[in-house]
């Protein structure tokens, strides 16, 4: 069997979330491949509305395994956080959910240095959810990092201890204020691994591999987006793993040459959080209008998403760099009473038409926009793809002529029964 993976093709939020959940029942295991709790991935069924960070979003359906895979960088406080708000639902997750022994820890200076960082950079803040993600694969790179497995070794302490004295140093010297907020920091931690350390901690490669030589079919759930990529993103207004598909390989321990389907979930217009470049980008009323109807505010800090039309220069440089094989389209209702839509097909840059998305983050990009007619009607209840509005087709037409990839499945809304399947 061969792994599939689904994962954002623009700046995350696309709704990975939603569709790894609708997909779930057709898997036996979900498994995150990178990220950590930067991501919010957003649930919604039987009138319940659940947000995820670390965990993998199959965790609902009790029959599933769930891993958090090598590529994964985790904090045992979010961590615990997340199994508690389980707990209180009914959920069992010490049952169906493993942990790599591999996947890096997040440790509280970590968050601090984050912090600490970005306050240096000024204007040029990379506008990070402060979650301790840089400085933690910074760690993991430098060879410094503490994983899964040494909570279980004799010399935790000993490592622990030079992590945090390495990180005392330089929030001394980047002059961070940290002495009082530290202790209690570190207590939360270290109560939060007796939770972590109660879950099944295994060797995720060798299962992995196994569950693929049995012909379980296993789905790898991605967080961020393409555009987010630490190697093919607006660098340096990016995250720190690869977002991307070759990210599910080393995230998971797995062969390129079992590559199975790629799932690329794209948002019928784009969103972002943080700063950086962003093409389409909405300051007028459209813009505000997007927000409001799609309540794009942050799943993890809250923060109002950056509101624009749907960039098919970008989204064919995503499709590309991944190999999509079919896409998901999500959240076209947010635009249900547009009269017009745009959609931008190429970049004017100084005067030069190009489909090329640049590498220079400073580059003077204007978008060039092709006009649609929206289709003015609630699309939430349609389940059946051939009773979507003309206008609405047209749409979905034009976007898979220009990507040459299939839309397979349109979310019409939140909730999980709000998706049309296309045969
Ligand atoms: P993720 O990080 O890719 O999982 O996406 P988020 O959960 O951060 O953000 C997506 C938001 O849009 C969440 O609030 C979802 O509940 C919501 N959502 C997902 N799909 C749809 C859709 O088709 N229509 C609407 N209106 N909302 C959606
Ligand atoms: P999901 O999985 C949207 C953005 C941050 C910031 C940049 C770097 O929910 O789609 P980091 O905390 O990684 O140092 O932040 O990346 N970012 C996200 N934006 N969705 C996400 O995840 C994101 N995870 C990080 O806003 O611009
Ligand atoms: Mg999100």
């Amino acid at each position: 069997m061969n792994l599939d993976i689904l994962l954002g093709l623009q700046w995350g939020d696309e709704g990975k979330g939603k569709i790894v959940d609708v997909l779930t029942p057709e898997y036996e295991v979900i498994a995150r491949f990178q990220g950590g709790p930067n991501a919010g991935h957003t649930l919604e069924f039987n009138g319940l509305k659940h947000v995820l960070h670390i965990i993998p979003s199959g965790i609902f359906h009790e029959d599933k395994i769930n891993i958090i895979g090598n590529g994964v960088v985790i904090d045992p406080v979010i961590f615990k956080k997340e199994i508690e708000a389980l707990e209180k639902m009914g959920a069992n997750p010490v049952k169906n959910l493993y942990i790599s022994k591999k996947a890096h820890l997040i440790l509280p200076t970590h968050k601090l240095l984050d912090a600490a960082l970005e306050s240096r950079k000024g204007s040029q803040k990379i506008g990070s959810t402060l979650k301790g993600i840089g400085p933690t694969y910074t760690d993991k790179t430098a060879r410094n990092g503490l994983r899964v497995l040494d909570l279980f070794a004799p010399n935790f302490n000993e490592k622990w201890d030079a992590a945090i004295a390495n990180h005392q140093d330089l929030l001394d010297k980047y002059n961070f204020e940290y002495q009082e907020i530290l202790p209690q920091m570190i207590t939360e931690w270290l109560e939060s691994i007796k939770t972590l350390t109660r879950f099944t901690c295994i060797d995720s490669e060798y299962e992995v591999n196994q569950y693929l030589n049995d012909h379980k079919k296993i789905l790898a759930e991605g967080a961020q987006g393409t555009l987010l990529d630490v190697d093919f993103g607006s660098y340096p207004f990016v995250t720190s793993s690869n977002t991307v598909a070759a990210g599910a390989f080393t995230g998971l321990g797995v062969a390129p040459s079992k590559s199975g389907k790629v799932i690329g979930i794209v948002k019928a217009y784009c969103t972002r959080v943080g700063s950086g470049p962003f093409p389409t980008e909405l300051f007028d009323e459209t813009g505000e209008q997007l927000r409001k109807q799609g309540f794009e505010f942050g799943s993890t800090t809250g923060r109002p998403r950056r509101c624009g039309w749907l960039d098919l220069v970008a989204l064919k440089y995503s499709i590309m760099i991944n190999g999509v094989t079919e896409m998901v389209l999500t959240k076209a209702d947010v635009m249900n009473n547009f009269d017009t839509i745009q959609v931008c097909t190429s970049y004017n840059m100084n005067g030069e038409i190009t489909d090329r998305f640049p590498a220079n983050t400073d580059a003077e990009v204007e978008p060039v926009y092709t006009t649609f007619q929206g289709w003015n009607c609630d699309i939430n209840t349609i389940k059946n793809y051939d009773q979507l509005p003309v206008a609405f087709k047209s749409y979905v037409d034009f976007i898979e002529k220009e990507t040459g990839v299939k839309i397979s499945i349109v979310s019409t809304g939140p909730d999980r029964s709000e998706t049309i399947i296309r045969s």
